[in-house]
């Protein structure tokens, strides 16, 4: 392979996210500006598995910065080093398909690639640099989970979504005298539930970082019920879980790498609660709206710079490493540091000392 870069791919992969297609116009901009190719390559790893990809020109990546989701497409399902394939007897079996990968990467005559993605993207992009390619990582999710960057373009959009859902809840909530719980995303870590519920002033915050005790939650209800609030408003992180209990699994999908999704943590605690507070309670599920729509502006401008300096390092032949934001400043650390790996929030984590100082409840 020369040094020179000629002709770059990129592809998103894992969850889509507000912002993407901001980072691929960047990257692709930047890349037109030196006179560098750009091949999209379609649906994430799955494009490189099954060689579809295409020439992005100046056109496709114009009027995209404020649109939500992916114009190159995404999969969660395909990690070349362990890729389910049918075993003939109606099931799966796991495979590593990264010889086809390095030989598609091969053909297209790719002298580097910029993957876009969370924790799953960046293991497979580990794996993959093993066999020799050349990659620089982006770090996306709604979740804000990756190791080693204190944000991820994406959370911040969420972050917006999940407080209007809340904010809106108060209404009913107030109107009818009721306990409502919303069921928020995030995964195994409590930032996007952490940041909206303070964000929309939600009394209760439950998130997995903190297994909650339902009667502090119920006793949390009542005392508002007592000085005349006779609502409250519950923002729970889809891995919260009671002590001693486990996680809420909605369904295991046998195809991906990460098969288990998590689901129902929010009818439970509203159950539960109506239970031992006799206050009529509601769940609400807020879902993959928390993953749409246009992307805020601190969005647009953090996947502006992340795709701007994704290309950078590319072209410093700085390959191997993954665009981060550390204390205000961008820079880059190796993409194995942060593969299969989740940033949690820490117990000592300022808006949580905040949160709690005022009075919010965790349930603890
Ligand atoms: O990682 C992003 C995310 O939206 C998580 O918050 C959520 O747990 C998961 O993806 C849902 O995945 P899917 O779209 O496969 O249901």
């Amino acid at each position: 392979m020369s040094n020179t870069i000629k002709r770059i791919g990129i592809l998103t992969g894992g969850g889509d996210c507000p912002g993407l297609n901001a980072v691929i116009r960047a990257v692709a901009k930047s890349a037109h500006e030196g006179g560098v190719e750009v091949m999209g390559i379609e649906d994430g790893y799955l494009g490189l598995i099954e060689n579809r990809m295409k020439l992005l020109t100046s056109a496709d990546v114009s009027g995209i910065l404020t649109h939500g989701g992916t114009i190159l497409g995404s999969s969660n399902k395909a990690n070349p080093s362990n890729y389910a394939l049918p075993d003939g007897k109606g099931g799966w079996v796991m495979t590593d398909v990264r010889d086809q990968v390095v030989s598609h990467y091969q053909q297209a005559k790719l002298d580097a690639m910029v993957v876009i993605g969370g924790d799953g993207t960046m293991s497979g992009a580990a794996k993959l640099i093993d066999r020799g390619l050349r990659f620089v990582g982006v770090p996306k999710t709604i979740d804000n989970d990756l190791m080693c960057t204190d944000i991820t373009f994406g959370h911040n959009t969420a972050v917006t979504t999940a407080t209007d859902a809340l904010d809106k809840v108060h209404t009913t909530a107030s109107s009818h005298h009721r306990v409502m719980v919303v069921e928020l995303m995030g995964r195994y870590a409590g930032w996007l539930a952490l940041n909206s519920g303070v964000a929309s002033g939600s009394d209760v915050i439950l998130i997995p970082e903190i297994p909650f005790d339902l009667q502090k939650v119920a006793d949390k209800c009542l005392q508002r019920n007592k000085y005349g609030k006779r609502f409250t408003i519950v923002a729970v992180g889809e891995g919260a879980k009671p002590i001693g209990g486990q996680q809420f699994v909605e369904r295991v999908d046998a195809t991906a790498p990460d098969p288990i999704r998590l689901g129902g943590i929010a009818k439970y605690v509203a159950d539960q609660v109506e239970k031992l507070t006799h206050l009529e309670s509601r769940s609400i599920v807020l879902g993959h709206v928390q993953r749409g729509g246009t992307p805020t502006a601190g969005d647009r401008m953090l996947a502006t710079t992340f795709g701007y300096h994704a290309f950078e390092l590319l072209m410093a032949g700085q390959f191997g490493h993954l665009v981060v934001q550390q204390k205000n400043e961008i820079t880059s650390v190796p993409i194995v540091d942060v593969a299969d790996k989740v940033r949690t929030v820490p117990l000592n984590d300022k808006l949580l000392l905040a949160a709690r100082a005022i009075g919010t409840c965790f349930g603890d």
